[in-house]
């Protein structure tokens, strides 16, 4: 079976956006690859963070995967420390990777300017993604659209090793749906919804609670031509809009567009709210019925099985850079 990897930041609460441009495709997609899921603590720790936080959003992230259906009886669900061989992985991998490649990386540019300090983690950040993804030898990716230039580093990285010391690794795709690849800020629908915002009428978490997401989709920003029609650029409100309850009801934004056309943009976000509920509404209570405990041992039973696969891919890695052990 073909393998897929993706991992998400156990930073802040994870937003509709993530949920509807990679959860959702990861839950999918463990029927026909063998998955590998992995909250991505080390990558966390390139902002400023809390310690005692860290923990509590790692075993949320984790939470939360679960409850939307990744099933620890098919895939691995772990956390990146518990693997080191990311790091050792990371630094070889490092060893081949031009300045001139990560000065081009725009999520660097994007943290720093936006004031997070910068350290060689930070600049880092896309050699460790791309240790991460290499280490299974996945052959699939699936992520939103954000990630691209990540994945295509990853490539890059990927053929240059085989290159130089023989082919040890696939060259992995990135996965990334038609449908809200790039979820939308609710308030400037021209940025994509981020984590990091702090404008809370921006986001939607994937746990609130049904009044808050009615609230949000109602104060969303749109236009004043009263039209529903899908145009990224004349009306990115309403599209973002008709991207959501298209991905949520799986009908095509076009269809939607012509049901809802001469609707008015009342009805039209009643619509779109209610079919949000209606998708997060069981991922909130099975969240309520997991507990810390159950969390626990999946990460630490995955964390194992992830030790035991990536052992003899980083013995074949050690031997082809010179690095025989003793
Ligand atoms: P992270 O934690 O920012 O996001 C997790 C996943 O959510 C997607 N995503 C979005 N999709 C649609 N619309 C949005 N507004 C939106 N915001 C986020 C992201 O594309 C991602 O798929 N670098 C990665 C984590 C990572 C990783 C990896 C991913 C580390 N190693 C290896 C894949 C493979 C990140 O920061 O994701």
């Amino acid at each position: 079976m073909n393998r897929i990897f993706s991992g998400v930041q156990p930073t802040g609460n994870p937003h509709i956006g993530n949920y509807l441009g990679a959860f959702r495709n990861w839950v999918a997609l463990q029927d026909s690859y063998d998955a590998i899921y992995c909250i991505v603590d080390l990558h966390a720790m390139t902002i400023d963070y809390d310690p005692a936080d860290l923990e509590k959003t790692r075993i949320d992230a984790a939470k939360i995967l679960l409850a939307a259906g990744v099933d620890p009886d098919r895939s691995l669900l772990y956390t990146q420390s518990q693997v080191p061989a990311h790091a050792e992985l990371a630094w070889i991998l490092g060893t081949m990777t031009p300045m001139g490649v990560l000065n081009r990386m725009t999520q660097y540019k994007d943290k720093t300017e936006a004031g997070h300090a910068s350290n060689l983690g930070l600049y880092a950040y896309p050699v460790l993604m791309a240790a991460d993804i290499l280490l299974y030898r996945a052959n699939l990716v699936p992520v939103g659209d954000d990630q691209r230039q990540h994945l295509e580093m990853t490539r890059d990285l990927a053929e240059r090793f085989n290159n130089r010391f023989g082919d040890i690794f696939p060259i992995p795709d990135a996965y990334i749906p038609e449908t809200s690849a790039r979820v939308m800020s609710l308030q400037d629908p021209t940025a994509k919804m981020s984590k990091s915002d702090v404008n809370v009428k921006a986001s939607i978490s994937i746990l609130d609670d049904p009044d808050v997401v009615r609230k949000r989709i109602k104060s969303a920003v749109t236009d004043s031509d009263p039209i529903v029609r899908y145009d990224t650029d004349d009306k990115p409100g309403i599209s973002n809009l008709l991207e959501i309850m298209g991905a949520c009801t799986g009908r095509s934004v076009e269809d939607l567009a012509d049901e809802y056309a001469d609707s008015g943009y009342g009805v039209f976000k009643e619509a779109v709210a209610e079919a949000l509920v209606e998708e997060l509404t069981p991922i909130r209570e099975a969240y309520k019925s997991l507990s810390n405990g159950d969390v626990r041992q999946v990460l630490h039973t995955s964390g194992e099985k992830g030790r035991d696969l990536a052992a003899p891919l980083m013995r074949e890695v050690r031997k082809a850079v010179g690095l025989k052990g003793y």
